[in-house]
């Protein structure tokens, strides 16, 4: 049988697929000379705010900032606390340390790989200001019982949706939900720009406002800085570039959940545990992760046919050498902890085809029954 390579994603299958509507959007900016900020991230702004169900769209340089300027929105900073979760990309812990305060952690629900609402009232303090639930791979935290919990607390909700364009929960889009929420563009999102890129979406216009601002310097005006503010503009091209993209995107997601489909019946029996679509969610499968007792044996065995996965992620952030002064012990996240040891996510890109899904399915029947 020929040795069929798969990429674990394929950004030049989709350029491909869109090319000349990418060259005609790149070719406008050059045309305008608009190359930060300007129509073309105007007009994003209000395009993807609509997707979302959200009245506000700020278009910023990454997800992390996008993080970082919904915390100080809210008013966080230093003496206070945030909850977020240890099994999540560092960034989502990372923008609170940047905000000035002190991340508090809980674990996460072993089905679903998010927070795990049940936590929550343990770790609220006096200090404690804001919550920041992330979408994992794609698939929305429980959010009413988080929600609940926020407004009976008086605590801000800002939802991590840097993996999870077009999500829904309990047919609510992500980005609707909290008081704020935060996406990443970076160029392997489910929405990718062909660089950095990020966005804060909410209704409250306070909170907009504030975020307008701080993205360029605080000024409210040119060179008049009402507050302490960032560099932190989205470029035009990445506007332009993302509102193409972002008319293909329910088509890519439909496909991403057809391919989920067929990955989960090729994989019926094969001993690794498939994902769960909690009964709250409209997945949109950033990530299709499995759990395996032998993870790193099954992604030798992947690897040796040149097919690249991905372990999202190894290490959770309690336990990164840079956040040790945060003081959690091993074993301080239980569920955290064992997900960090068993999950590998497998190739999943809209362009992948059925003999390269059938190539990943193979080694994974085969590894599993070897091992
Ligand atoms: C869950 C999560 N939060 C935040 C971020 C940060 O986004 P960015 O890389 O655009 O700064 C990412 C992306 O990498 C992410 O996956």
């Amino acid at each position: 049988m020929p040795n069929i390579k798969v990429p674990y994603l394929d950004l030049k299958a989709q350029y491909q697929s869109i090319k000349p509507e990418i060259d005609e959007a790149i070719a406008r900016v050059l045309d305008s000379c608009q190359f930060v900020l300007g129509s073309e991230v105007a007009e994003f702004e209000k395009e993807f705010a609509g997707y979302c169900g959200a009245a506000e769209c700020i278009a910023l340089n990454s997800g992390t900032s996008a993080l970082h300027l919904a915390l100080l929105a809210a008013g966080v900073g230093p003496g206070d606390e945030v909850i977020s979760v240890p099994f999540t990309f560092v960034a989502s812990v990372a923008a609170v340390i940047y905000a000035g305060a002190r991340p508090v952690l809980v674990d996460i629900d072993p089905r679903s790989f998010t927070l795990d609402p049940a936590a929550i009232e343990a770790a609220i303090t006096p200090r404690t200001k804001a919550i920041v639930p992330v979408h994992l791979y794609g698939q929305p935290a429980d959010m009413d019982p988080i929600m609940e919990i926020a407004r009976r607390r008086g605590l801000v909700v800002i939802e991590d949706a840097a993996q999870a364009h077009g999500a829904k929960y309990k047919g609510h889009p992500v980005g609707s939900i909290g008081d704020m929420a935060c996406f990443s563009f970076y160029p392997g999102k489910n929405l990718g720009a062909y660089g950095e890129g990020g966005a804060v979406t909410t209704s409250n216009t306070k909170y907009a406002h504030t975020i307008r601002m701080l993205r360029d310097w605080g000024q409210d005006r040119k060179y008049h800085h009402l507050l302490r503010g960032f560099n932190y503009r989205m470029e035009g091209f990445q506007g332009a570039i993302l509102r193409v993209k972002l008319r293909h995107l329910e088509k890519w997601t439909e496909a991403r959940r057809r391919i989920v489909s067929k990955y989960n019946n090729l994989l019926a029996g094969s001993g690794v545990e498939i994902p769960t679509e909690m009964p709250w969610a409209r997945h949109v499968y950033h990530a299709y992760t499995l759990r395996s007792d032998d993870r790193d044996g099954l992604k030798t065995a992947l690897d040796a046919e040149g097919i690249q996965t991905g372990i999202h992620y190894p290490v959770p952030v309690h336990l990164q050498p840079a956040y040790a002064d945060l003081g959690y012990r091993p074993g301080a996240f239980p569920q955290s902890e064992k997900a960090a040891t068993e999950v590998l996510s497998l190739p999943l890109y809209p362009e992948i085809t059925d003999p390269q899904l059938e190539a990943v399915t193979r080694v994974v029947q085969a590894g599993v029954h070897a091992g």
